[in-house]
């Protein structure tokens, strides 16, 4: 039976894939950087490469991806391509960024290019925002001042929701139909922030409204949340990208490959709501 190796399967995404894969009967390798490992989880840390070897053992499918925080993302996927090249893998799954490959140097198109030129069977999946976000990145300001705080104006975007990435990546994953093919997933809501916050109040029966700032004030909060200058400088470059208007466009790619909508942003609050009421 073939096992899939998920990196970052404590994460947003990976613990929706874990549960599909299993779900499905697939026999799943949790990566976790952390040292103390539970059943079915294997260490394997990106930064100090230490494990890769070990985590690659009998397994013949991987989904990737760079932890958030660091802009190096190249050489932190290069050595898992190659390994995954030397165990002869039967695919891989690479999920970026919507928009990382607008520049061929960018480190994460980079990673995607040496994928792609691997010989290996892959698919690279470049989400859009997450819908999770809002109950985890930006979630502070919500439930101290009822504020989404962003530096973004009135730009919209298609806001997609993990858990359908999950299922793209677990169809990717155990199908050749779709090989060698890279997708730009989003959410088919294309909404501002004002929108945004309307439906986060509908859901939770709170007040929440958006509240743009100037980069100076998001780039001081990042910073006091302890993230690291360069990714902060990163962040801010991005989040000026969705203020231009690049995260409004919507691809069809999930109906594509799981026969289904995207899930609305409406059916996302509801489904979190509990995050926002403590
Ligand atoms: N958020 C967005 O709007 C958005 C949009 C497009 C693309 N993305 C991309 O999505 C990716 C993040 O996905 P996510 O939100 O699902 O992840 P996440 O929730 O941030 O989780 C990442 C996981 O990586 C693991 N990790 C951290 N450091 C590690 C290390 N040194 N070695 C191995 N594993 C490590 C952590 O698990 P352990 O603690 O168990 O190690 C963590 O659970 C990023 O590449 C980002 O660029 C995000």
């Amino acid at each position: 039976m073939s096992k899939v190796l998920v990196i970052g399967a404590n994460g947003t995404v990976g613990t929706e894939l874990v549960k599909l894969l299993k779900a499905k009967g697939q026999s799943v390798a949790e990566a976790t950087s952390k040292n103390e490992i539970k059943q079915g989880q294997v260490h394997l840390n990106i930064l100090s490469q230490e494990g890769i070897e070990s985590a690659f053992e009998n397994v013949d499918r991987v989904f990737l991806l760079s932890p958030p925080g660091y802009t190096n993302q190249d050489k932190l996927l290069s050595p898992l391509i190659e390994m995954a090249k030397k165990k002869k893998v039967k695919k891989v799954v690479l999920m970026t960024a919507m928009g990382a490959n607008a520049i061929d140097t960018a480190p994460l198109r980079i990673a995607e290019i040496q994928l792609e030129k691997s010989g290996l069977s892959y698919n690279i999946i470049r989400p859009n925002w997450f819908m999770q976000n809002f109950n985890s990145y930006w979630i502070q300001g919500i439930n101290s001042d009822g504020k989404i705080y962003l530096p973004v104006a009135k730009a919209k975007g298609s806001f997609i929701d993990a858990r359908d990435i999950a299922a793209v990546a677990a169809e990717l994953l155990l199908s050749e139909k779709f090989s060698n093919k890279d997708y730009d997933l989003t959410g088919s809501d294309v909404i501002d922030h004002n929108q945004v916050a309307d439906i986060l109040s509908a859901a939770t029966g709170r007040k929440i409204s958006y509240q743009e700032i100037e980069p100076a004030a998001m780039k001081a909060g990042l910073l006091g949340a302890g993230l690291p200058k360069d990714y902060v400088e990163f962040m801010l470059v991005i989040l000026d990208f969705f203020k231009q208007g690049y995260a409004e466009r919507t691809t069809d790619a999930i109906e594509k490959i799981i026969g289904r909508k995207p899930i609305s942003f409406k059916k996302y609050a509801e489904d979190y709501k509990s995050a926002w009421l403590k």
